[in-house]
């Protein structure tokens, strides 16, 4: 597999293959890759010649930097993973912190129209505006034809089709399905730091999310959270953090429902200091 460090490399060798008519998919990670990244990348590979992954902790988008820090890194078994689903068509880039940030380390800041405002935007201050910089980067740098985001981020996927709408990007967003355990609960590189305990009970998050998508279709947005409320306020192992009921497209949280629009539900929930984060489409 051709594994590339630096910027100069990898928009060289993107170069070379987009000249010879090769059409460019992208996968941006963090590392510590999962069957749910694998997913992803599949999909890549089926709608594309050459599937750019990159594997970078980006700091800026972390609030804390013990977050950051504790953040796992594997490139060697990234690689092995990476190898399993092709060894001739993933380049992979994996840079350092300078070769994206140069020597100064700065957060552009964004206006999503709001989107960053709600939810992830609201307990974790600066997360996406750390997203989009280095989404951005990363897209100019590529400039890949499609790009592929996995949907339990629903937030971040929103976001990223926002930046390249409004920055004008050429690379198209592909959202894709989210991969699930066979318990329901969805991939997700923090679930390796769950107890067995918690894990089990982690269940519940998708299941929640099923049987208020099966409410949705007789009853009130208020009566469903209150009822997800109650469902997680005598639970030991699992607190909630929120349950919101929103427009897809707006991500603003709704009390009442009205015709033509599609909504979602997402959900925080917090096992110690494990935060885990899912979401379903209602209709
Ligand atoms: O979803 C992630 O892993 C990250 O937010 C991303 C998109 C790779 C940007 O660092």
């Amino acid at each position: 597999m051709e594994v590339y460090i630096t910027s100069r490399e990898i928009t060289q060798v993107i170069k070379i293959k987009k000249a010879e008519n090769n059409s460019i998919g992208f996968v941006p990670t963090m590392g510590a890759l999962h069957k749910g990244h694998l997913t992803l990348m599949e999909e890549a590979l089926r709608n594309n010649d050459y599937v750019v992954v990159s594997v970078f902790v980006n700091p800026t988008q972390f609030n804390n930097s013990e977050d950051l820090n504790k953040y796992p890194r594997n490139l060697d078994r990234d690689i092995s993973l990476l190898k399993t689903l092709s060894n001739s068509n993933i380049i992979l880039f994996a840079p350092t912190v300078k070769a994206i940030y140069n020597d100064k380390i700065e957060t552009e800041s964004f206006d999503f129209d709001g989107l960053e405002h709600e939810m992830e935007g609201k307990f974790r201050v600066g997360h996406f505006d750390g997203v989009g910089t280095v989404v951005k980067r990363l897209l100019q740098l590529i400039e890949p034809n499609k790009a592929y985001f996995g949907e339990k981020d629903f937030q971040q996927l929103q976001i990223i089709r926002k930046l390249v709408k409004k920055r004008q990007l050429a690379t198209q967003i592909i959202g894709c399905q989210i991969y699930r355990e066979s318990s329901g609960l969805a991939m997700s590189s923090r679930n390796e730091r769950l107890s067995d305990l918690q894990k089990n009970e982690a269940a519940l998050i998708y299941k929640t999310l099923k049987t208020a998508k099966l409410k949705f279709g007789t009853e009130s947005v208020t009566t469903i959270l209150d009822w997800v409320a109650k469902v997680f306020l005598n639970n030991t192992i699992l607190k909630l953090e929120y349950f919101v009921i929103s427009d897809e497209d707006t991500l603003k949280p709704i009390k009442i429902k009205s015709n033509n629009i599609k909504y979602r539900a997402f959900i925080a929930v917090y096992a110690d200091e494990i935060r885990l984060i899912d979401n379903i489409a209602l209709n």
